[in-house]
């Protein structure tokens, strides 16, 4: 009797999962399958995702030259400025050839009417550990012997400025941005709050 049962629970089983996979099988088009996101809506480029011969708008970027360029509100307190001027002939930045020093270093940066670039660029952020300075293993260093060190040049991790701080596309934008920024500095939109003792202030712990 309880193998008999056995066999008929089973059996009903797999009738259920067969009508299980038989319900999903229905072919498109029937009348159970309803399309309700249309292949045009998904991308931003409002056609087929199955075409490909689309023609997106090009990236045109500003073409006022370096000194004749209105700079661009910051997205957000301490963002990385956008490059309002032309880079033509500036990028790629090579180990040889970087012209943004030219102009934003703070040495010379007020005569060539550039934002210099600020302390947070001359700071050494990579701490330095007395060990890893000789060579050596650095995993029985003490905290007291590793440092983050203001530096009075321009320190390697900020060598590549194209990095953080990019030309913008002036065309029309594919969606919309209604992002609002609420500066926590007055000045916010146009200067970074890090170049201010606030931040850099005692940061040096070599001293
Ligand atoms: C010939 C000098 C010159 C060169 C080279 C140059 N810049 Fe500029 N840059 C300026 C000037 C001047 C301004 C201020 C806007 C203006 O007057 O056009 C400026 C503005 C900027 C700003 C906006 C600053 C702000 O406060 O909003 C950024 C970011 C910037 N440049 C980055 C770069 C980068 C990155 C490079 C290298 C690819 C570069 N610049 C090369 C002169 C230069
Ligand atoms: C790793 C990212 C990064 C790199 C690389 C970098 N910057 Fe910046 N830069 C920032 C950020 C973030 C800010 C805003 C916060 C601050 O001042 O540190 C900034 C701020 C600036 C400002 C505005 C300063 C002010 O007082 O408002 C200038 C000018 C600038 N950078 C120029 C440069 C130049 C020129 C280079 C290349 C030599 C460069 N940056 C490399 C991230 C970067």
């Amino acid at each position: 009797m309880k193998i008999i049962s056995k066999i008929t629970l089973g059996l009903a089983t797999a009738t259920l999962l067969f009508v299980g996979c038989a319900d999903n099988a229905t072919p498109a088009g029937s009348e159970s399958v309803k399309a309700t996101i249309s292949e045009e809506s998904l991308g931003l480029r409002k056609t087929t995702l199955n075409n490909e011969s689309v023609n997106p708008h090009g990236t045109s970027y500003g073409k006022d030259a370096a000194g004749s360029s209105t700079k661009i509100k910051r997205a957000f307190q301490d963002a990385p400025p956008m490059v309002p001027h032309d880079t033509e002939g500036m990028l790629p930045i090579t180990i040889n050839n970087n012209q943004c020093i030219a102009c934003h270093d703070p040495a010379v940066a007020k005569d060539m009417g550039a934002t210099p670039y600020p302390t947070s660029h001359m700071t050494n952020f990579r701490p330095q550990s007395s060990h890893a300075i000789k060579g050596e293993n650095t995993s029985s260093e003490k905290l007291a012997n590793i440092s983050i060190q203001k530096e009075n040049k321009l320190v390697g991790a900020r060598f590549n400025c194209s990095q953080c701080h990019a030309p913008q596309d002036t065309g029309a934008l594919a969606v919309p941005n209604t992002f609002e920024a609420d500066y926590t500095s007055a000045n916010g939109a146009s200067a970074s709050s890090w170049d201010e003792s606030k931040f850099m202030e005692g940061i040096d712990t070599t001293k």
